[in-house]
């Protein structure tokens, strides 16, 4: 008896059902789980413009039986999923029979097989749901998958795909969660006939350094807790070594690579104060909770679980995280008192960042909404950034009394309070500077005391080798090498920090900032977009503490350059109370 049956109507009805089938990546992911529940160890994806024009995912798995080759591509058939029962204790990552039926439907694929008990293998060929062709061949033990002709029927679908360069992202994001989730298993990725690379069976924390950022090698911390239903184990990085999404954030529960927000935020409040406003760490985390307290029969593309009990599993993850970053501060932290005093007058940096935490923070989840603007909202109170209050040449003239929530800047004047966005500020000023500096060819660069070699996918090498010139323009000292670019420099006044490198690249690539306040030419100039970028991923950031000498001098800088009062992605910096309306607040007027 073969190993796939078809589930009863009633079970099929319960499966959590809906298309799946979206782009080549959706493909890679079903092809990558089949390869994994067949207990393969290794898995070699082959792509081909992305996997616009093929894909192959090659195991050396269990293999499939002869006999269950037909019944393999029928929908709702499965090896995985007998009864209702087992629905609520599936311990592999597919169980709705629907992956293979619903890619062959929308494309031509072949599967060649061989299952580890025959001797001779299987190849299927189905075009637009239809068998085309079957044979006996001989194969090696396990299975190919081959894809092609991707929504050949369907066209309105097919336009829908993007460029190869970004179908071939969103392959390698895929495989990447795979390379994180599965450290047992080799995964080798080629493109266009060329290897991209392969990853030998290793430490979770090894595959991230090579995957991520080799920076990440000191910066990663073991996480592992267990209380006795819950065990959590992966690594979070360093609390200064983060990001400006979670797209370095990796969950996997029983080894399923999930997307839920609220675990993200578990980890990101587990870092309480230390992490910046809207930063994220980089951090790989698999959750082992026995099957039956977890439902992953939420949605088709098996991506969400439900937790029979959350708040359990909050509270473990939380503790598991806060324990690493507490036991990494032991081992870390060398109080210098005295030193380092910043605007809370007389305080030392460790006494203000215990009064920044007492301050209450807004919801992260939220971070555009300041306690500003909730105080004046309620006290129908409106202040407007007057421009006259502020004019150019007047922030060095400024009272600099303290930073409230390590975000803003407040200031004074003798015609009112101003509060400054300190990033917002400091991106404006950067960008200013390189556009000034790049309109008079004045190439300002500033060089790195030792200068810091990244590697990068094969992804990034792309969008760098693209964005070489105008890195050069503005002032970056880079050699870039086969899969590695060492930077030698920076442009004046800007933070370098790996992250904020890959960073950079990254949202150069996916074009992702709004840059709303560029003017119109300026916003479609690779250039100046490059500068609003470097701008915004090297300014100081909410969160950072800042001494009142460097707010002074920023001022300072401010006044020289006579710029905007806006970000040069549109947000506002400056926020002015005037004395007039504090007074008709406090009803003297
Ligand atoms: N690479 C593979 N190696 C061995 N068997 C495979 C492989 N791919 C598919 N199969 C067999 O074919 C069946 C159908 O695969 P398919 O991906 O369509 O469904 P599934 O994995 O059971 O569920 P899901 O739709 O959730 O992925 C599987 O249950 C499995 O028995
Ligand atoms: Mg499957």
């Amino acid at each position: 008896m073969g190993n796939i049956a078809r589930l009863s109507d009633d079970l099929a009805s319960k499966i959590a059902a809906g298309e799946v089938i979206e782009r080549p990546a959706s493909i890679v992911k079903e092809l990558m789980e089949n390869s994994v529940d067949a207990g393969a160890g290794s898995i070699s994806v082959e792509l081909g413009n992305g996997g616009i024009d093929y894909i192959r995912v090659r195991d050396d798995g269990d293999g499939i039986l002869s006999e269950d080759m037909g019944l393999a591509v029928q929908r709702h058939a499965t090896s995985k999923l007998r009864s209702e029962l087992e629905l609520y204790e599936i311990e592999t990552l597919g169980f709705r029979g629907e992956a293979l039926y619903s890619i062959g439907v929308v494309s031509e694929l072949e599967i060649v097989t061989r299952h580890r008990t025959e001797a001779m293998g299987t190849r299927l060929g189905i075009r637009g749901g239809t068998v085309t062709d079957r044979s006996a061949v001989a194969h090696d033990r396990g299975t190919s998958v081959t894809v092609s002709s991707l929504f050949f029927n369907t066209p309105a679908r097919k336009k829908f795909l993007g460029s190869a360069q970004a179908e071939y992202r969103a392959c390698l994001d895929v495989v990447d969660r795979f390379i994180f989730g599965h450290s047992d298993i080799g995964i080798r990725l080629v493109h266009n006939s060329r290897e991209s690379f392969t990853i030998q069976p290793a430490p979770v924390d090894m595959r991230a350094v090579l995957r991520i950022d080799q920076g990440l090698k000191d910066r990663l911390y073991g996480v592992a807790y267990d209380n006795g239903i819950l065990r959590v184990d992966g690594f979070v990085s360093d609390p200064d070594y983060t990001t400006n999404s979670s797209r370095f954030v990796y969950l996997f529960v029983n080894k399923r690579y999930v997307i839920d927000k609220s675990l993200v935020y578990t980890i990101t409040g587990a870092y309480s104060t230390s992490l910046g406003r809207g930063r994220y760490p980089v951090a790989i985390m698999n959750l082992s909770i026995p099957r039956h307290f977890v439902d992953v029969n939420v949605n088709p593309t098996k991506t969400a679980v439900k937790f029979s009990d959350k708040a359990m599993v909050y509270d473990a993850l939380g503790r598991a995280v806060r324990d690493t970053i507490d036991r990494r501060s032991v081992a870390y932290s060398a109080p210098d008192p005295g030193t380092d005093r910043d605007v809370y007058r007389g305080e030392t940096k460790e006494a203000s960042a215990a009064y920044a935490a007492r301050v209450q923070r807004p919801d992260v989840r939220d971070p555009g909404h300041s306690t500003m603007g909730r105080a004046t909202a309620g006290r129908s109170v409106h202040p407007s950034p007057q421009q006259d209050l502020v004019r150019k040449g007047e922030f060095s003239s400024l009272n600099v009394h303290a930073q409230l929530d390590a975000t803003y800047i407040i200031a004074s004047s003798p015609d009112g309070m101003v509060l400054i966005d300190q990033h917002a500020m400091h991106e404006r000023l950067l960008f200013e500077g390189l556009v000034r500096d790049s309109r008079t060819h004045r190439r300002q660069s500033q060089l790195l005391i030792a200068p810091q070699e990244l590697f990068l996918n094969e992804s990034r090498m792309s969008t760098l080798a693209e964005m070489q010139g105008a890195l050069d323009t503005i002032g970056y000292g880079l050699t870039i090498g086969h899969d590695s670019v060492i930077v030698n420099a920076v442009p004046p006044g800007t933070v370098f920090t790996p992250l904020s490198f890959i960073e950079l690249l990254d949202s150069v690539k996916n074009d992702d900032s709004s840059h709303t306040d560029l003017a119109g030419d300026q916003r479609t100039d690779p250039l100046y977009r490059i500068m609003a970028d470097v701008a915004c991923k090297s300014a100081v950031r909410a969160g950072d503490l800042l001494s009142v000498e460097k707010i002074k001098a920023l001022f300072m800088q401010l006044d020289e350059l006579g710029i905007p009062l806006s970000c040069p992605h549109g947000r506002p910096f400056v926020l002015v109370l005037s004395l007039a309306e504090i007074q008709k607040s406090f009803h003297r007027r």
